[in-house]
Order: structure tokens, then sequence, then C-alpha cells
């Protein structure tokens, strides 16, 4: 019994002192930036012994590998490819970070880091979830004769939080499309706030709630028909006495060549 008990005891000493650890288990990955995925295991001093493998886990595609002391790449996915780090000086502390260059749409999901050396085994997973930053809003006007349209498009990931302002902070109402993911893993923003001729004065706010991304644009704009309206009278005006100078040219003309000819 007591043997027992004292084997038991030893046998947990034994699994307990090595340990494979998430450092974040849900790591925000922003598009195009550089993301680290932290895992920490027990050390060992020598890494010839040590095996690291990093995995998607939802269908066991190998990300990055290190056994004999060296990056071992033949069965990496073709979609790393070029693009994964581990930190060999790292390794020698129990840190098998992974960095992953220029994150894309398809990054996101479930990741394993499983590490063995004379000290155990073990692994850990961690999820990591994409965002793109909103681009900076385009901004287009359309003016017709009933309506003022202002028009802001632009791309983000995921779907965003839109809201367009009046004076006061009066909440207006708008248009809003939203075009599905593109192969770049983003959606198309297209909104609309239709406004009231003369004057405009509104603000564009889009939020992009996973990345604490807030974007505000205002607009003002005096359109003043009037003063259209004056340039086509003058305009206007303006070709009437040029033509009517011309008709009075031709016909003192004509009469000239009439005179002459007698
Ligand atoms: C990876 O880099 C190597 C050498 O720089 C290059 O020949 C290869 O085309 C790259 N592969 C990809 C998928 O970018
Ligand atoms: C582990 O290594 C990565 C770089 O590969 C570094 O960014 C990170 O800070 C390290 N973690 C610890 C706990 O030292
Ligand atoms: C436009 O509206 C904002 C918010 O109501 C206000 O602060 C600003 O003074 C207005 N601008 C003009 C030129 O009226
Ligand atoms: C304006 O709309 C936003 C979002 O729909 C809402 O949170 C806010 O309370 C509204 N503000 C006013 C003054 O109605």
């Amino acid at each position: 019994m007591f043997w027992l008990l004292l084997y038991v005891v030893v046998v947990d000493a034994l699994v307990a002192s090595f340990e494979v650890i998430a450092s974040n288990q849900h790591l925000l990955a922003v598009r195009g930036r550089p993301a680290v995925l932290g895992c920490e295991f027990t050390p060992d001093s020598d890494l010839s012994n040590l095996v690291v493998t990093w995995q998607r886990q939802e269908d066991s595609r190998v990300v990055h590998s290190f056994y004999y002391q060296q990056d071992q790449l033949d069965r990496q996915c073709p979609k790393y490819r070029n693009r994964t780090s581990l930190n060999v000086s790292e390794l020698y502390k129990g840190n098998a970070s992974l960095r992953i260059a220029a994150i894309r749409p398809k990054d996101a999901g479930w990741y394993l880091c499983i590490v063995t050396n004379t000290k155990g085994t073990g692994r850990v997973s961690m999820q990591v979830t994409y965002g793109a930053l909103y681009s900076e809003p385009r901004l287009s006007i359309h003016v017709n004769s009933s309506a003022l349209k202002v028009q802001f498009e632009t791309e983000g990931f995921p779907k965003p939080e839109v809201i367009w302002l009046g004076e006061h902070n009066r909440n207006l109402s708008y248009h809003l499309e939203i075009y599905g993911q593109t192969e770049d893993g983003l959606y198309f923003v297209k909104s609309i706030c239709e406004a009231q001729k003369p004057m405009l004065n509104v603000t564009f706010i889009l939020k992009n709630p996973l990345l604490n991304q807030h974007l505000q644009r205002q607009v003002f704009l005096n359109y003043d028909t009037t003063d259209h309206v004056i340039i086509a009278l003058v305009a206007l005006s303006v070709v009437c006495i040029l033509l009517i100078i011309g008709i009075i040219w031709l016909a003192v003309q004509k009469q000239n060549k009439h005179r002459s000819s007698l």
C-alpha cells in the first residue's frame, strides 16, 4: 500500500514536472501584421532531444516543426511557407513561440503547440481570431435636382457598426450595403446618407468593435442653388447678346454687299 502511494506521488511529480502552456489562449491577429503565438514549456538545457510541432488543430496541417536542432519544413503546409519562424535562442529558455508574418484570413482558427524533450511531452491549444482594420473611407457626393447624397466606401473585417449624425448629433437615416467577403477576406462596405439641399453637415462614424477601431469623418457642404441659377442666367444673357450682335452684324454685311453690287 505504502509503495503504491509512493509510486502515485512519484508519477504525479514526474507528470507535473513537465508543462506546456499557452501565453494567450485567444489571440487577435490583424491582417497584414505579424502575430506571435505564445507557447512555453519546461526547458531542458540540451536541445538535441527537443521536438516542437505547431499544427492546425482542425485538420492537423503542419504549420512549423523543429527537431534535430533545426527547422524541419518538408511537411509544412504551403500556405505557411516562408511565413513562420521560431526563435532558437528562446527555445533554450522554454519558449517555443511561433511568429507568423503578414496575417491572412485563413490563418484564423485553432493551433496546437506540441513539445517533447527529455523531461516529458505535452501540448496546448489556442485560438487565433482574424480582424482587418477598415481602410480610409472614400467619399463621393452625388447631386441631382432633388437630392444630395453623401457616400463612403471602405473595406475591413468583421462587419462594422455604422451611424450617421446630423447637426446636434441627431441620428440620421441611411442606406448600408455590405458585400460578402472578397478573397482577401474583407467586407466591402458602402453607406449612403441623403441630405436636404442646400446645406449639408453630416458625420459618418464606422466602428470595428473587434479591433477597437473608430473612424469618424465629417462632411460639410454648402450647395447654394441660387448661385447656380444666377450663373446660368448670366451665361444665358451673354449667349443671347452675342446672338443678337451676330444677327445685326450679318444684316449689316448683307446690306453692304447689296449696296456695293448696285
Ligand atoms: C520561399 O522563399 C524561397 C527562397 O527565398 C523562394 O524560392 C520560394 O519561392 C518562396 N516560396 C513561397 C511560397 O513564397
Ligand atoms: C518568446 O519568444 C517570442 C519571440 O519568439 C517573444 O516575442 C516572447 O516575448 C517570448 N516570451 C517570453 C515569455 O519570453
Ligand atoms: C456641423 O455640425 C456639428 C455637430 O452638430 C457642429 O459641431 C458644427 O459646428 C457644424 N458645422 C457647421 C459649419 O455648421
Ligand atoms: C443613435 O443610434 C445609435 C446606434 O443605433 C444609438 O446607440 C444611439 O443611442 C442613437 N442616438 C440617439 C440620440 O438616438
